[in-house]
């Protein structure tokens, strides 16, 4: 069979099954991720994006990351959101079939880091939740250059700091990986760097809250 057309669901679900993780770019089209990053910017100026930090461990959180955040919520989501939620729903299915994972539900929000923001090495599985089964985090920057910082910081092998993988936070591109196997950080940006950062959850965290 030819290879010519693959969804790219289906090379994410096989890069994930072999390594892990998996980096696509442009896995949304420009006017999409143009779509979405307005809807950030709206949450922006109406002040609805919040300090990750705020709340009961804001002390703890603040040295740990600059971002402000604003959940997705399926009934106020834009068209533009709406087809990104799709295209998850598509990645969840493909994820199944040929995974196993027995992913759930995603969760996820919108982030914004203004320059000098960072999130220090991190792994999301245990930090807010150990049903987090695999991270998914869509950049929303348009012409982001290498000289402007922010990277994500992939940590390859948790025993070895020096083995890692620096990922542009490029518009469109789409980064997934198994939220308990990969350590990382986002370096400080020299300009606001935009995202959408969300999670796989197993069924199993229904029951375990
Ligand atoms: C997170 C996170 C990485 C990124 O929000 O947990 O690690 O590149 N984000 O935005
Ligand atoms: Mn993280």
């Amino acid at each position: 069979m030819s290879n010519s057309f693959r969804p790219a669901e289906a090379t994410i679900a096989d890069e994930i099954a072999v390594q892990g993780y998996a980096i696509i770019p442009d896995f949304l089209s420009a006017s999409e991720i143009a779509a979405l990053a307005n809807d950030l910017r709206a949450l922006q100026q109406s002040g609805e994006m919040r300090g990750a930090g705020v709340g009961k461990d804001a002390e703890v959180t603040n040295n740990v990351r600059g971002d402000f955040i604003h959940w997705l919520e399926e009934s106020f989501a834009s068209p533009a959101q709406q087809a990104y939620l799709q295209r998850l729903e598509n990645l969840r299915q493909a994820f199944n079939r040929t995974l196993y994972l027995g992913l759930f539900e995603f969760e996820g929000h919108f982030a914004s880091y203004p320059p000098g923001a960072f999130y220090r090495k991190h792994l999301d599985q245990f930090q807010h939740d150990s049903q987090r089964a695999l991270t998914c985090i869509l950049y929303l920057n348009d012409a982001w250059q290498e000289s402007d910082g922010g990277q994500l910081r992939m940590y390859l092998d948790d025993q070895d700091d020096t083995l890692y993988r620096d990922i542009q936070p490029q518009g469109g591109t789409l980064v997934t990986f198994l939220s308990a196997r990969y350590w990382h950080e986002v370096l400080p940006a020299r300009r606001e760097r935009l995202s959408i950062t969300g999670w796989f959850r197993t069924r199993a965290a229904q029951s375990a809250i």
